[in-house]
């Protein structure tokens, strides 16, 4: 709740597309008229057949409904790549910087045409042909963006599957999203080491019904993988098969784009889907906006492309302006603790774009790491993926950026498909800790949990009131799920799961997950998917697994275990539970701290009262609340005289 407040620096003022009485004007104007202000601003991309019609939306339950800019139609790898040929065909699309800091190297806008071309013949050879899914599991190499854009080339819907899942993971989502053909490289390489993907890739073929189609393999490390013959093929190989002409489909603008498997509180991860025009035409905007990109700016994302932020913010967003944008194969700490920040002299980055767990977890480093570094390039800061604390912006905005780079504190989510809430640079005085303002078309209100609007300076659940063009469509297979779980809690209101604040200036302050769903390291988990994994082990009768506040992963996973009769607990199953769990789901999801407990809090109905585990989680054990309907508050002691996190 800091109450520094930092002005918009006179320069940016300046030079920004959008300053504070523009913002507030054209704000007013996006939602007094929306149809007026996306009409307007659907123009930004190029259209085959121009849409007459602006918006076509239903939030009513049991008929939710959103399709912007309908009876247009377009095509994503178009806008991204062959609309700026006439201009830019020398200018540099993407900058790949390696694991190993001696590689690196350019991609131009021409050179990023004939790859996707290429392999958006590789993938029509292999019979890919418009809506089918094609899941990809890359590391972070310049094939990954060749080959989401050949899937939006030719229509095809990609779902990038993060490198880090396990083969479990990613059996589950090639089989919800009934994907024929996988897309994966020999091996990963992060911080020196070699992720086995191919091999996992292998081990998700056996569990998936009917087995994978095609496995296209990019030879990353050159390690070695054993190639099933018939259904695994090189990518170099086939694609020196394939012709370097490939016409753009042309995609209606509802035409799913993508699918993209995030956590929720319940039940298996959801595919959430993206649909084209409006999707693009929304992380076309808020890039532009949000980051104040110019022509000429070299602009950097952190995050992997595994996640929706480096589809739309490494990607889709940037691409379509014309845009340099980096894309880094590493790991902030490799081969030092000063890797991003010479990363940042090598390639003179002006916008750096990263989560508030790297800037916690280098903060711990000390200054002596940042300050070698010149950093002069660098004009503004941006976080995404938690909430991010004022003592680490504080430190990204004095340290990193030398007090003289805004820091933009963007609030979206996978399904949002773009940044929601955000300072604009030019624009926004900021407030650590807070994501600000929200962007043009975008009416959030806060609720109590009976659904009353609460007004002025009040703190509740975040809702959105009304559609914008990025908003996701579906869950892939889905859609009462879609409905369910996004539209049923507040009718006609689009729920985000999150719990948030607004101060007497109109400031926003998210400040968590209000379902359980827990933040770890800005990676969304489901804890209802940690149990289920660990229940899955033979030792485990039961688990209960909740967040807990961590100093540099924002929040860690806590897991009750109730054992097996006959089980005993022991450090060696502590962390053979550990190692089943990263099996299963992924290192992402590994439990910080387990606590065997021979009971879990349940009411006498025989549901487990998960407040007080977050309590007990906390070390809150002080203040319980009520327990008196527990069915045996014998429970409770033991598990506070046990617990595992002791501030
Ligand atoms: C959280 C990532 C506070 C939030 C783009 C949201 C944030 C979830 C912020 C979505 C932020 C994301 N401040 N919290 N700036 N950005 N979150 O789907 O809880 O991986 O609901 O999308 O991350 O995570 P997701």
């Amino acid at each position: 709740m800091s109450e520094t407040i930092y002005d918009v620096p006179a320069a940016w003022a300046e030079k920004a597309w959008v300053t504070d009485a523009q913002y507030k004007e054209m704000y007013a104007a996006s939602i007094k008229d929306p149809d007026t202000f996306w009409g307007e601003h659907g123009r930004r991309i190029d259209w085959f057949k121009p849409y007459a019609k602006v918006r076509n939306v239903s939030y009513k339950p049991g008929e939710v409904s959103i399709k912007w800019y309908e009876d247009g139609t377009t095509n994503v790898a178009y806008n991204c790549v062959d609309r700026h040929l006439a201009t830019r065909a020398n200018q540099t699309a993407i900058i790949w910087e390696g694991d190993d800091p001696a590689e690196s190297r350019t991609i131009t806008y021409g050179q990023l045409h004939a790859e996707v071309c290429k392999f958006a013949n590789v993938l029509k050879a292999h019979g890919v042909r418009k809506g089918d899914r094609v899941t990809i599991y890359l590391p972070m190499i310049p094939e990954a963006a060749y080959a989401m854009l050949a899937c939006a080339r030719i229509g095809a819907i990609h779902s990038v599957v993060f490198g880090g899942f396990s083969p479990d993971s990613l059996s589950n989502r090639i089989e919800d999203a009934d994907s024929r053909v996988v897309i994966t490289a020999d091996e990963g390489l992060r911080g020196g080491r070699a992720v086995p993907l191919k091999k996992n890739v292998d081990a998700a073929d056996d569990k998936v019904k009917g087995g994978i189609g095609a496995v296209i393999v990019v030879r990353r490390t050159g390690g070695h993988v054993t190639m099933k013959p018939g259904r695994d093929f090189w990518y170099h190989e086939e694609a020196e098969k394939v012709s370097g002409h490939c016409p753009p489909a042309e995609m209606q603008a509802e035409d799913p784009l993508f699918i993209l498997y995030t956590s929720g509180s319940t039940g298996k991860p959801k595919g959430v889907l993206h649909s084209t025009a409006g999707y693009l035409v929304y992380a076309a905007i808020t890039h532009q906006y949000v980051f104040d990109y110019h022509d000429g700016d070299i602009y950097w994302c952190t995050a992997d492309v595994g996640w929706v932020t480096g589809h739309s913010y490494i990607l889709y967003g940037p691409l379509a302006n014309g845009a340099t944008t980096l894309m880094f194969e590493g790991i902030p700490t490799y081969p030092t603790i000063s890797r991003f920040w010479e990363v940042i002299d090598k390639h003179k980055v002006n916008t750096f774009y990263t989560a508030p767990t790297a800037i916690r977890s280098l903060m711990g480093a000390g200054e002596e790491p940042v300050k070698k570094t010149s950093r002069a390039s660098l004009r503004l800061l941006g976080s995404v993926g938690e909430p991010i604390n004022p003592e680490a912006w504080e430190w990204y905005h004095r340290v990193v950026g030398e007090g003289r780079c805004p820091v933009v504190d963007t609030w979206w989510q996978t399904e949002t498909g773009g940044i929601l809430i955000t300072p604009l640079p030019g624009a926004t005085r900021l407030k650590p800790g807070s994501a600000t303002r929200p962007f043009f078309g975008i009416r959030p209100e806060i609720v109590d949990t009976e659904g009353k609007v609460l007004e002025g300076a009040c703190e509740g659940n975040l809702v959105i009131a009304d559609s914008w063009p990025g908003q996701m469509r579906t869950v892939y297979g889905d859609h009462k799920r879609f409905e369910e779980t996004y539209f049923a809690t507040y009718p006609n209101k689009y729920f985000t799961g999150d719990g948030c604040r607004r101060d007497a200036d109109g400031y926003y302050w998210i400040t968590g997950r209000v379902d359980d769903v827990i933040n770890v390291s800005g990676h969304r988990m489901g804890t209802a998917e940690v149990e289920s994994a660990l229940v899955a082990h033979p030792a485990v009768s039961e688990a209960a697994v909740v967040g807990y506040p961590h100093d540099i992963k924002g929040q860690g996973i806590y897991a009750y275990v109730t054992l097996m009769t006959g089980e005993s607990p022991s450090e060696d199953l502590r962390k053979e539970l550990v190692a089943h769990v990263r099996r299963e789901i992924g290192p992402i999801a590994s439990p910080d701290l387990i606590q065997f407990s021979p009971g879990l809090p349940k009411t006498r109905s025989g549901k487990i009262m998960r407040r007080i585990l977050r309590k007990i989680a906390e070390d809150e054990h002080g203040a319980l609340g009520d327990t008196s309907t527990l069915a045996d508050p014998a429970v409770v002691d033991d598990l506070v005289a046990n617990r595992q996190n002791r501030r």
